[in-house]
């Protein structure tokens, strides 16, 4: 397994597989690449199905463990069962959607190898579910998530970002995750470093302070350090990298955009590494260094600002 200079072994590779999507959420970093194309726009200069198999084998080779689809919107690529079908046996494939197209397909990506899947459902009312998203596909998120759970997926996990827009639907989302077996609930920390609008955020050590006082058991995940809390049965995870320094010491994964660059790390985008026209031997090259280069933690590689907010310390940049 490749480490990079803090320790850290890359366990997972996290693959965006277009930028494309049907939404338009009004937090969407885009996986740490910046503000959204625009729901729909012709693709351009996505990987391609082998490319994107040729890199999960390399990773393999290097005893990666996990793959995580992203997008944009994953499941907008028709391919995405033949990937799945084709990510090495080893690894544990799991997919983070907005679950619009999970009717259907949910069935054919369990058959191909699919593990387990992340839905975005930022509120639980229509109103403000169509304000977030800027779609009107409040029930058909809902059925997708039905048919994650039909089709065996497990867990089937519901991604909530924290911000003002959502943070008065945790207590019923929390109650919903525990009468529904199958659903976990994740509660993201709003990111706005790359995103924008920090007077959206909501401080997250009340949310943590809210379920501790509820839960029955506490664990920490060793991915990212993050804090799980069962409640009613069900349960709850925060995810807070925001200034996080545990967080980022615990975490093991690098990325890979959907025109195929390697990134080291969610919030660097001065490491990209094509591996486009690459030989397996190069992207193996490429792998080593991307994890080589792999940045510290907050308060390091990034650092306040004079307005409270984060930026990316220079010394870092270009480094
Ligand atoms: P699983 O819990 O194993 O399914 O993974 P996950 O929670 O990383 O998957 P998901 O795609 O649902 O991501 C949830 C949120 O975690 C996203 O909003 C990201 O903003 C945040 N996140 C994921 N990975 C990183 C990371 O490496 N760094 C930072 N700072 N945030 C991350
Ligand atoms: N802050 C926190 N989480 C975000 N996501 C997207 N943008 C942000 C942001 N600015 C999350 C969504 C989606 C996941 C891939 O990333 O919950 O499910």
């Amino acid at each position: 397994m490749l480490v990079d200079g803090f320790g850290r072994e890359v366990s997972g590779v996290r693959v965006s597989l277009t930028d494309r999507c049907n939404f338009d959420c009004v937090y969407c970093h885009n996986e740490g690449l910046g503000d959204t194309r625009g729901p729909m726009d012709p693709a351009e200069n996505e990987m391609a199905t082998d490319d994107v198999v040729r890199f999960l084998e390399v990773a393999r080779e290097f005893d990666v463990g996990k793959v995580k689809f992203t997008g944009g919107e994953p499941m907008l690529r028709d391919d995405l069962e033949e990937i799945v079908r084709r990510t090495p046996d080893e690894m544990e494939t799991s997919l983070t959607t907005n679950g619009t197209f999970l009717p259907g397909r949910a069935e054919e990506l369990r058959e191909a190898g699919l593990d387990r899947v992340n839905v975005s459902q930022d509120a639980i009312d229509r109103e403000a579910f169509a304000e977030i998203t800027e779609s009107g596909a409040y029930e058909r998120v809902l059925e997708g998530v039905e048919a994650a759970l039909d089709a065996g997926l497990d867990p089937v996990k519901l991604n909530m970002v924290v911000f003002e827009g959502t943070v008065e639907f945790i207590p019923e989302m929390v109650e919903h995750v525990a009468a529904n077996g199958g659903l976990q609930l994740q509660l993201i920390e709003y990111m706005p470093e790359i995103a924008g609008h920090p007077e959206w955020a909501i401080d997250i050590e009340r949310v943590h302070a809210w379920l501790e006082d509820r839960a029955d058991r506490i664990e920490h995940r060793e991915m990212h350090d993050r804090r799980r809390y069962w409640v009613d049965g069900g349960m709850v995870e925060i995810v807070d990298p925001v200034g996080n320094e545990t967080f980022c010491a615990n975490c093991h994964r690098v990325r890979v955009t959907h025109e195929g660059y390697l990134k080291g790390c969610l919030n660097r985008n001065d490491d990209l590494r094509s591996m486009g026209e690459m030989t397996r031997d190069e992207i193996r090259d490429a792998f080593r260094e991307v994890v080589h280069n792999r940045v510290p933690y907050y308060g390091e590689y990034m650092i306040r600002d004079g307005d409270g907010g984060w930026e990316v310390n220079d010394e870092y940049v270009g480094a």
